[in-house]
C-alpha cells in the first residue's frame, strides 16, 4: 500500500464512490458538488491513485464545526485509515483552537460506531451533562 493525502479535493466521482462502498447509498452528482463546494476542509486518502478513504469538516470555521463523513473503504477498514484522517481533521482543528478557544467540535456517530470516536476524545453528550442530540424528521 502507498498512502497518499490530498486535502481539500473536491472529487464528486470519489466521493460518490466511497460513500457507496461503505453502505450510504449514492447521491446525486449535483448533491454531492454542493456539498463539497460548501465544506472548508477535507482530507481524501489514495492507495497510489485509488481513492480508499475520506473526511470532512463543515461549520463556520470558529465556533462550530462538524466532523462528517469519516469514510474508510470497507476492503481497507482496520488499518489505520480511519485514524490517519481523524488525526488530519483534529490537526486542522487545533489550529482553529487558536483563534478560539471555545470552538466546539460536534459529530453524529454512526450506530455501533462510537468506540472508533472514544479514541479520539469524543464523550457522548449525555456524559457532558448536556441533552441528546437531535435531527429532524
Ligand atoms: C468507522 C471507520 C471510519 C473506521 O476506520 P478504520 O480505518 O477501519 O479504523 P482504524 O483502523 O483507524 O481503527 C482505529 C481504532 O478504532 C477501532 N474501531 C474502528 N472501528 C470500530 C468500530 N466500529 N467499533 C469499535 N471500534 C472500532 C479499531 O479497533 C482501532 O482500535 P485500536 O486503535 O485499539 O486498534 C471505518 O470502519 C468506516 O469507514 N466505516 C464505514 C463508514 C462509517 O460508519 N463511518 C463512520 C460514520 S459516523
Amino acid at each position: 500500500m502507498k498512502i497518499n493525502i490530498k486535502e481539500n479535493n473536491k472529487n464528486v466521482q470519489e466521493f460518490n464512490l466511497l460513500y457507496d462502498s461503505v453502505g450510504w447509498g449514492a447521491y446525486d452528482e449535483k448533491i454531492s458538488q454542493i456539498a463539497l463546494d460548501n465544506t472548508f476542509y477535507s482530507v481524501s486518502v489514495y492507495d497510489e491513485d485509488k481513492i480508499i478513504g475520506y473526511g470532512r469538516l463543515i461549520g463556520d470555521t470558529i465556533c462550530y464545526i462538524y466532523i462528517q463523513d469519516i469514510m474508510v473503504k470497507p476492503e481497507y477498514q482496520s488499518q489505520k485509515i480511519g485514524t490517519l484522517i481523524m488525526n488530519k481533521l483534529l490537526e486542522k482543528i487545533k489550529k482553529l483552537k487558536k483563534d478560539n478557544k471555545s470552538l466546539r467540535v460536534y459529530l453524529g456517530a454512526s450506530k455501533g460506531k462510537e468506540k472508533f470516536y472514544e479514541k479520539f476524545g469524543f464523550i457522548r453528550r449525555i456524559d457532558a451533562n448536556l441533552g441528546d442530540g437531535m435531527i429532524l424528521k
